[in-house]
């Protein structure tokens, strides 16, 4: 089939790829021409597992090519997929300039019957505007079918969460349009779910957030293992056990971060006060999250008497392990929080050092995760990197001024730690 992919960045390249990795022929559109530019090179501008040897592959068999020019990607696809990023605007509201500049383009360069679809995470009512943008531009109805299928792929796994999905939604107010695309994911085999637009754009938001509830509740556990006596992890075992609740996106921590998350658990409370409801448990949700990381800061302060004059090493800066991403990272609120009580601060991540450096200039960033104890009063682990996890802890011990580890993400075992002779506090535990 040949399908048009506008925007590749972290949800629409790694889906083109995905698509022709199937054997479709695929056509990307992004405007900026460096990135075109890379791309065609076989250079991906973002960090994620395995998406670069798939982009040569896939530039190689001849089934992947990328344009600037969304004409061009117009009179390619039978399908055009939107998967231009929706950022948080303002009062928690979804931004969708990018989107509706793209719905102008579309209207512009439409040259046959064409379903485009909606990838992007748009609130619920978006593809009725874009259909309204198409007929007020001129474009006859009889040349376009609007279609919602939200993507659920994580970062950091990309690839497989695009080749292996749990569900497709595919919100299709035309039963010919939802039929052409459920032959484009057929290979995929996994199972579909045919709905009107407005229920699949809602879907997503209600994914996201639930997820987002589902760690706050986990986090909000947590501090009472802190006060009790219990273990977290224990707790998130025994209960994640029943089929019901499930084990998954129950690991407590710093909190959730990220591109997706934060921004979405936003727009739906904006979506629902404009539709007259006040969305406590969403509201709850969000501070808890915002408390978690600040807590579990004061912790530490309290451990070391204040961070006036201490050196602090960061394990990890990216809001999750395998990105670069660092939007709504925990770093980037435990930085604030440290240079303003003045910690000197020693930071290492293995992709995503150099977006906190454009932000963060004056603190120090070491090539290895050794490196952040040289004459550390302690260490927080703020990111669950692998390479973390088998940290020769003798060596660290050596050259830290205290051995002190706040691990922020439970990827430690007390065992472990203190075998090595380190003072250690987790999310969710005593201590
Ligand atoms: C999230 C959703 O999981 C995807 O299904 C969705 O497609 C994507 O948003 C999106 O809308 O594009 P992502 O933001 O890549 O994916 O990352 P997650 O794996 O969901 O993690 C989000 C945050 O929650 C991270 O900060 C992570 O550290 C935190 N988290 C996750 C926890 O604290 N505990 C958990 O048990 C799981």
């Amino acid at each position: 089939m040949k399908v048009t992919v506008i925007g590749t960045g972290y949800v629409g390249l790694p889906t083109a790829l995905v698509f022709a990795d199937l054997g479709n022929d695929v056509l990307c559109v992004d405007k900026d021409e460096a990135k075109v530019a890379m791309l065609r090179a076989g250079q991906v501008p973002i960090y994620e597992p395995g998406v670069e040897a798939l982009l040569r592959r896939s530039l190689d068999d001849g089934l992947f090519k990328v344009t600037p020019s969304t004409d061009e990607g117009m009179q390619h696809g039978e399908v055009v997929f939107i998967a231009v990023g929706t950022p948080q605007g303002d009062d928690g509201e979804a931004d969708l300039s990018a989107v509706w500049a793209v719905a102008r383009d579309i209207a512009k360069y439409i040259c046959h019957y064409t379903i485009i679809v909606t990838k992007s995470t748009v609130p619920v009512g978006t593809g009725d505007r874009i259909e309204q943008i198409l007929v007020d531009a001129g474009v006859d109805r009889s040349m376009f079918d609007v279609v919602s299928n939200p993507e659920f792929l994580r970062e950091g796994t990309a690839l497989p969460d695009a080749q292996h999905p749990d569900r497709i939604v595919i919100g299709a107010d035309n039963q010919a349009a939802a039929h052409k695309l459920m032959e484009l994911f057929a290979p995929l085999e996994a199972p579909v779910i045919i709905t009107d637009r407005r229920s699949s754009e809602l879907i997503k938001y209600a994914s996201n957030t639930f997820l987002a509830i589902k760690i706050s509740f986990i986090n909000a556990i947590s501090r009472m293992c802190e006060e009790c006596g219990a273990d977290v992890s224990a707790v998130a075992r025994g209960m994640g056990s029943d089929p019901r609740i499930g084990n998954k996106f129950l690991q407590a921590g710093l909190g959730w971060g990220g591109s997706c998350l934060p921004k979405d658990v936003a727009a739906l409370n904006k979506i629902a006060a404009d539709l007259g409801y006040d969305f406590k448990m969403l509201q709850a949700a969000d501070e808890v999250n915002e408390q978690q990381t600040r807590h579990f800061v004061q912790r530490l302060s309290d451990r070391i008497g204040g961070f006036q004059g201490k050196t602090i090493g960061l394990l990890g800066l990216a809001f999750k392990p395998n990105t670069d991403d660092i939007r709504d990272a925990k770093s980037l609120e435990i930085i604030e929080m440290l240079k303003a009580e003045g910690a000197t601060i020693r930071a290492y991540d293995p992709a995503a050092a150099e977006n906190v450096r454009a932000i963060h200039p004056d603190i120090t960033y070491v090539n290895s995760a050794l490196e952040t104890g040289q004459n550390a009063d302690a260490i927080i682990l703020v990111t669950e990197w692998n390479e973390f996890k088998s940290l020769d802890l003798t060596r660290l011990g050596q050259i830290m001024r205290r051995k002190l580890i706040f691990d922020g993400r439970r990827v430690f075992t007390p065992y472990q730690i203190e075998r090595a002779g380190f003072e250690y506090v987790t999310v969710g535990a005593k201590g």
